[in-house]
Parts: C-alpha cells; structure tokens; sequence
C-alpha cells in the first residue's frame, strides 16, 4: 500500500486534450530559427546561465544591462547575441535534459542520465504501448514520448491530480503542445490497471514510487510475455523488496539490478581533470521480463539467498519484518510534498503560461 491517498474513482480524469488548445509542434520545434514564444537559453561571459521565451518588442534585463528579444527572434540557433554591454553571449535552444533540470518540480525527478538508461535498457521502441507510474513531475514521460513517438501510447497513471497537472505543463512548456501519444489517468496503478486497459497488451512498463511491489501483480496481468519491466527506487530497502516480490510472484524472470554514477569532466588548458561535484546517489535501477502465461523460471543452478542476514530471513525477509504502513516517504528519507507547495508550482506555472498564450494569439 502507498502511503499517499488515491483520489476517489468519481474524480479520475484523463489528461488528454485538457487545457488550451495549443498546437504540437513535435520535431518542428525542434529545428529551424529562433521563434516567438519559445524558449531560449542564453549563457552570459561567465558560463551562468538564463532562460527566456521570446516576444517581439521585449527586453531580458540583467543588472549590467539587456539583450532585445527582437535581435533573437528569427536568428539561427546556435547564435551569439550582443548584450548593451558589448558582451557576446551565447543563445541556444534547450536540449530536453536542460528543460528537466530547470522545469517546475513537485517530487524529485527522474535524472536525464536515468531516463537515457531506462530508454536504452527495457528497450522503449517506437509504436510502443508504455504504461508509467507515478507521473511526478513529468521528467521520465518526456523522454518515454520521445522514445515511442507519434505512433506509440504512454498511458501514464498518477496518484495525485496536482503532480499530473505540473507534469503536463511541463511536457507543453517543452513540446509546444499535447503529446498525441500521451494519455495521464488519475489513480492507483494497481486498481487502475487491470480497469483501464487489456491483459497481455502492455509492452513495457516503469515504475517510479515508494511501494512498486503493490503494483505486480496488475503489471504483471498487463505485459505481453516477454515485456520488460523496470523500477527505479530510491534506497537499497525498496531494490531488496522489489526483487524479493517479484521472486515470490513467479511470473517473471530472475531481476537485474544496477546503479549508475555519472562523473563530469573539468576541460580548461592543462586542467583537465573530473569535476570536483557530482550527484553521488539518484536511485537504483532494477528490471526483469515476464514469463508466458503459465511457465515457471528455470531453477537456478545457484539460487540467490534472501536478502538481510541470516536472523532476518529466518524472520521472513524485507517482506514480513516491514508492514505495508511502514513503507512511508518519511522513513524513506524522501520529503513530503505538501499540497501547498504544489499549489505554489502550479501558480506560477499558471503565470507562465498566460503569458505564453498571449504571446500565441499576438503571434
Ligand atoms: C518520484 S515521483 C515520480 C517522478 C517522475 N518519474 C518524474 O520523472 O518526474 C513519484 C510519483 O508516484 C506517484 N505514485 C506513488 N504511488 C503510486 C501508485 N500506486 N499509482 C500511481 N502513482 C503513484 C506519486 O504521487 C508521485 O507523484
């Protein structure tokens, strides 16, 4: 059980369609010169950097001085701009890995070096049919539209109607519009599933929340044999849960799990050497593939002990020493989000996109 409330069945909606009627842009946004209303990233002398959406007439105003939106607009990308102070500052258009690290969040994003992984590894193919949850932030749906494309679906499930509201705001603010693949429903995953679409029709799912083991036994009714199915948890307790669930569960093959760590590079003259920052922990990646209806895994010539020691499985393991009530954000270090907090996102995102909109309809 999650320890966050599902809103009731009544409230579900979905996402699809709602909201103002902008176009999708899709890979025209992606290419050609600057715009009106789009998103630019400037980077000053110093490496610091700024983001603006474009409008005719205005001005992005820093302490030293300014740069005219109108000396952007038109201008390749990739264009170096005149600040009032003579200084060139570089204009780009952001990477999708720029918007996730800079966007509005609610909960603690899946990290663009995670997301490449989670594509590349349960093998996210174009005209996939991709279920998700939780939606958060909309980080992970971004990259998981992109790797199905036009032709694919990603239905992905939510708890909390503030989360799918800020994630969908977040995907038009970078896509320029709804995703034509792309559907939010509102609920648990493991109640919503099974109602929502049919047994054996999902070709691959990803699971970012506190407690996927709930979620199994109903991803386990929707994956086509063979389907992949990758978490990616937080603590070394979730990765330890997970896999002994899935084992118990017997419908999938033997989990694989791994953690990646990402080292950035210093490159100036003779100092070339790594970073002396980085992202020490972001979460732990675990997947497995499920079995034909009916087969059983092969035994394993070595069979993997239970995890914790000797004491804790003769005490059963993760799955008995830990009650369901305590598979809580707080006990997993992870923080509470609260409802005001997430008011406070979508208002400005809100302030954002009046803006963007007016912009639209003087364009
Ligand atoms: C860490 S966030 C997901 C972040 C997201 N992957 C991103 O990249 O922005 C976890 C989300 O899962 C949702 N959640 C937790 N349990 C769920 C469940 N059983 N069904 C649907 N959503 C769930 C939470 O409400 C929360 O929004």
């Amino acid at each position: 059980m999650s320890s966050q409330t599902p809103p009731s069945p009544a409230a579900a909606t979905e996402g699809e369609g709602a909201g103002p009627a902008v176009p999708w842009s899709g890979e025209d946004g992606r290419r050609g010169p600057f715009r009106v209303g789009e998103r630019v990233q400037l980077t000053d002398p110093k490496g610091r950097m700024h983001t603006i959406v474009l409008e005719p007439g205005k001005r992005f105003h820093n302490t030293r001085g300014h740069i005219q939106h109108d000396d952007l607009i038109g201008a390749p990308d990739g264009s170096v701009v005149i600040h009032s102070t003579g200084a060139e500052w570089l204009a780009l258009r952001p990477l999708l890995s720029d918007h996730v690290m800079s966007m509005p969040r609610g909960a603690a994003v899946v990290y663009p070096k995670d997301s490449a992984q989670i594509v590349g590894l349960a093998d996210i193919f174009p005209g996939a049919v991709v279920v998700e949850a939780g939606v958060g932030s909309g980080a992970l749906s971004m990259s998981l539209l992109r790797a199905v494309g036009e032709g694919g679906r990603l239905h992905s499930f939510e708890l909390r109607e503030e989360f799918a509201e800020i994630a969908r705001s977040n995907a038009r603010a970078f896509l320029g519009g709804d995703h034509p693949a792309w559907k939010i429903h509102l609920g648990d995953l493991a109640e919503q599933l099974p109602a929502t679409l049919p047994a054996g029709s999902v070709d691959r799912v990803v699971l970012d929340m506190l407690a996927p083991w709930d979620c199994l036994e109903a991803v386990a009714g929707a994956l086509v044999p063979g389907g992949v199915l990758i978490c990616y948890v937080a603590t070394a307790t979730q990765l330890s849960r997970v896999a002994e669930a899935a084992r118990d569960h017997g419908g999938f093959t033997e989990p694989k799990a791994w953690e990646s760590m990402v080292r950035g590079w210093h490159l100036e003259g003779l100092a070339v050497r790594p970073e002396h920052r980085m992202h020490g922990h972001t979460g732990f990646l675990i997947s497995m593939r499920r079995l034909a209806p009916e087969v059983a895994a092969p035994e394993l010539a070595r069979r993997p002990a239970k995890a914790g020691s000797d004491a804790d499985v003769s005490a059963g393991g993760w799955t008995e020493r830990f009650a369901a009530e305590d598979w809580t954000s707080e006990n997993l270090g992870e923080r509470w989000i609260s409802p005001k907090k997430l008011r406070r996102v979508r208002r400005d995102q809100e302030r954002q996109e009046r803006l963007g909109s007016t912009r639209l309809e003087r364009d």
